[in-house]
């Protein structure tokens, strides 16, 4: 088990694939220990966000990692919703950007910035700062290997990409339900319109080809650090999920 420096505030890394249930239980660990949270994947989805709608080359390193490091970003704390794959809301120069960097054609642009070495060395240190006093739950892919290698507690939370596909597509339903999904954009209603059983093939289909690219990238890969503790939520419920998760924390000593 790692240890934090003297005065630095202890982090619990949580990564794994989409759709793994990481985000919920971030949000709830959080709200249970009562430590800060970091979506570590909105502030990819917000550099994808940019450059889709600036028409950038996403081949264009250096534009991204200027974006990177220029957007003002801002992640605040929202009540948890468990339909909701994150419980945070996010500005991007004060405009709540929450609803935007959700959409599905964000999705493989938020991936493939995130494979450019120069955009995760910019985010380096925004991710970073989220460590304040009591403590920090970290959800990623590379929170455990890169960006908090000391965590006190690092979970790497897996599920079949069967159930992982049918999660993602419960919380959209969710969403449109609750009407949390405003105004679909072109290829959501394109997908609304399909039978189920073809939009989950389509939302599976979409988290092969980003967990793949996630996996193989060189740098930062998807990966469960040496030191993590594995658990798979395929069979899992959320709750379930909870009271493992908890049960380390407690073993760890962690939270009040
Ligand atoms: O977790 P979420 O699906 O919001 O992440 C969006 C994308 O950001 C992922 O597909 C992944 O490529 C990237 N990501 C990453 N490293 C992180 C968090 C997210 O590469 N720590």
């Amino acid at each position: 088990m790692s240890t934090a420096p003297a005065g630095v505030a202890d982090v619990i890394a949580l990564d794994g694939p989409g759709g793994s249930g990481k985000g919920t239980v971030a949000s709830r660990l959080a709200s249970a220990l009562g430590w800060h949270l970091l979506d570590s994947g909105a502030l990819y989805r917000v550099v994808g966000l940019i450059a889709l709608r600036s028409g950038l080359d996403l081949g264009d390193a250096e534009s991204l990692a200027a974006i990177a490091r220029n957007a003002r970003i801002e992640l605040k704390r929202a009540p948890a919703v468990d339909s909701a794959p994150s419980s945070i809301v996010v500005f991007v120069d004060d405009i709540d950007e929450t609803d935007a960097i959700r959409r599905a054609e964000v999705e493989q642009p938020a991936s493939r910035v995130a494979a450019v070495p120069a955009v995760r060395e910019a985010l380096l240190p925004t991710q970073q700062a989220f460590r304040n006093p009591p403590g920090l739950v970290a959800d990623g892919r590379d929170m455990g290997t890169v960006v908090f290698p000391d965590a006190r507690l690092k979970i790497f939370l897996t599920a079949s990409a069967d159930a992982r596909a049918r999660r993602r597509l419960r919380q959209l339903k969710d969403r449109r339900t609750s009407g949390s999904l405003r105004a679909p954009s072109g290829s959501e209603r394109e997908q609304i319109a399909m039978p189920a059983d073809a939009e989950l093939a389509a939302i599976r289909a979409s988290t092969e080809v980003r967990d793949e690219r996630d996996r193989s990238r060189p740098v930062s890969p998807l990966l469960a650090a040496p030191d993590a503790v594995t658990i798979d939520s395929t069979e899992m419920s959320i709750d379930d999920v909870m009271a493992a998760v908890m049960a380390l924390v407690r073993e760890r000593g962690l939270g009040r």
